[in-house]
């Protein structure tokens, strides 16, 4: 018996990284899956895009635990788009327990030498993205009546200043706020909102650039301290696997839970104690 056994989660960001080791889990734990993915390039954002092959392979990888998965492009920037993935999961399975917005994008580079392009992308996906997924997805939850839970991925970057992140720090900071507003929102009908904070995920985003890199887009030694200190880790291993992130979300995810909302859980390895 799973902890999630007869619910339905709704996942952005599931191609690949962190999203699709949240659709794996949540379906190992008994719920059937809404993926949603933009699955080609993000102007601005991330040199290397996730593809739609690998959005149907997280699919796969749903269905060979057993549970069921929709699948659907949709970029979190357009609302129509995302309504309409949540509105046809939640016609098919019936309900909707659990949301995980999850799709990020980082574009980085000094707040007063980024172009507004950069900025734009990042407050755009990192925050109102997070914020039109929710306008999709809570009034499924509320009609549902079945309570719930709303994980938010904020990162290290939502609770402490992390140098040439941009736009990407003051979207991840401004998830905590939108969190507390829509748990005491939401808190009525028995749904819980929390943001998690990791430091560094090994995934596509969380490949760190090589000092050589870094310098070559103009960091001095400098930058390269001060990045060096505030991305340090208290535990051994500073870096985890998308699955240890997916373990959290899981746990936020099912009952264990249920007195927790509006809390911003710091999974960084100790990285907001250095
Ligand atoms: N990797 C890290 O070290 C780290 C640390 C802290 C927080 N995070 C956060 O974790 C989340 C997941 O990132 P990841 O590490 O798995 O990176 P990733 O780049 O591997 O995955 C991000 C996924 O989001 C999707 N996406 C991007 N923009 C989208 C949009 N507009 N609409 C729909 N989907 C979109 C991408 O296509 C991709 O599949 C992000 O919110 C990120 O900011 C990552």
């Amino acid at each position: 018996m799973g902890r999630l056994d007869g619910r339905v989660a709704f996942v952005t960001g599931a191609a690949r990284g962190q999203g699709r080791a949240h659709c794996v889990r949540l379906a190992r734990e008994g719920a059937d899956i809404i993926a949603i993915d933009v699955a080609g390039p993000v102007e601005g954002a991330h040199p290397r895009p996730a593809t739609p092959e690998e959005l149907a392979e997280t699919g796969r990888l749903v269905e060979e635990t057993g549970r069921r998965v929709v699948t659907a492009r949709a970029d979190v920037r357009d609302l129509a788009a995302v309504a309409r993935a949540v509105d046809e999961g939640v016609e098919r399975f019936g309900r909707l327990d659990v949301v995980v917005a999850n799709a990020g994008v980082m574009a980085g580079g000094r707040l007063w030498e980024l172009t507004e392009a950069q900025w734009d992308v990042c407050v755009d996906v990192n925050l109102t993205g997070v914020w039109k997924t929710l306008r999709a997805s809570v009034p499924h939850m509320i009609a549902a009546g079945n309570g719930g839970s709303i994980i938010l991925t904020s990162s290290a970057a939502g609770y402490r200043g992390y140098p040439m992140s941009g736009g990407y720090g003051a979207a991840k900071h401004g998830l905590v706020g939108l969190c507390r507003t829509l748990a005491v929102e939401v808190a009525r009908y028995n749904i819980r909102v929390n943001t998690i904070h990791p430091n560094g995920v090994r995934t596509v985003m969380g490949r760190p650039p090589s000092p050589e890199a870094l310098k070559a887009i103009g960091l001095d030694d400098h930058d390269l301290w001060m990045f060096g200190q505030v991305t340090a880790s208290a535990l051994p291993e500073g870096t985890q696997e998308p699955e240890d992130v997916a373990a959290t979300v899981a746990y936020l995810a099912s009952d264990e839970a249920r007195f927790m909302t509006g809390t911003a859980l710091q999974i960084g390895a100790g990285n907001q104690l250095m």
